[in-house]
């Protein structure tokens, strides 16, 4: 197997107003720990990750290097949109790293195996992969009206998650366009480079209402991730 450098970006700069606490939501707590410090636990146990890029509001740069104990740390402060916060991680990724994963704070019990999934996909020659589910709802497309403009047959649509690997040329190059996005993936998508979608996990979802809030005590409380 190739020597292959990976860097973890874990993105935690949004206010995560939906939520509703005072505090943005990667700093909200579950079981006594943050939401941020739940998915580093889990991104370190990612066999031959080499660096873990923290991205958080400007306010908490200094609190957020105390709170972390891992020794692959940088932190930085991030931007206005998602795909901003990402720029600012990348910006300061150590020279020899060739993967880049891109993480959402809010999937924060993620478990190591999709990270190793992705990382592995992209190894193999994807140069984007992104973990996804299938769609239970039937997903309708609508104008600004509310009127149904088509119905994309439910077997083809994914659910796409977080950690999503690139090769790390690859999202510069798609980053340098300037263009925002939900996810990276789409900004690779922009460039008309190919995208694969591996199977994520139920574990990843993200949390943004209290119901997830919810959600998140009760995974602490009846498993071991
Ligand atoms: O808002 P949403 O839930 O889509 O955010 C997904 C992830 O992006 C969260 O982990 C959030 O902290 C992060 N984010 C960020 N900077 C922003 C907005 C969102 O790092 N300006």
């Amino acid at each position: 197997m190739s020597t292959v450098s990976v860097a973890v970006v874990i993105v935690a700069a949004g206010l995560g107003t939906r939520l509703g606490h005072p505090v943005p939501k990667a700093f909200v707590e579950v079981g006594g720990r943050s939401l941020l410090a739940h998915a580093v636990d889990r991104v370190v146990q990612v066999p031959g990750v080499d660096q873990v890029v923290v991205v958080v509001p400007d306010a908490f740069v200094e609190d957020t290097w105390a709170l972390l104990d891992t020794p692959l740390l940088t932190v930085v402060s991030g931007g206005a949109d998602r795909t901003a916060s990402v720029a600012a991680g990348l910006s300061v990724l150590v020279e020899h790293v060739d993967v880049v994963l891109v993480h959402d704070a809010a999937r924060c019990f993620t478990p190591p195996d999709v990270f190793e999934a992705v990382v592995a996909a992209v190894r193999s020659g994807d140069v984007a992969v992104v973990p996804g589910l299938p769609v239970i709802d039937t997903v309708k497309e609508v104008d600004a009206d509310g009127l149904v403009r088509r119905t994309p047959a439910r077997a083809s649509l994914r659910a796409v998650q977080t950690p999503q690997g690139f090769d790390r040329v690859t999202l510069d190059r798609a980053h340098a366009s300037g263009t925002s996005a939900t996810d990276d993936a789409a900004l690779i998508e922009a460039l008309g480079l190919p995208v694969r979608v591996v199977p994520g996990s139920d574990l990843a979802f993200k949390v943004t209402t209290p119901d997830d809030l919810d959600r998140a005590h009760a995974v602490l409380t009846t498993s071991t991730t």
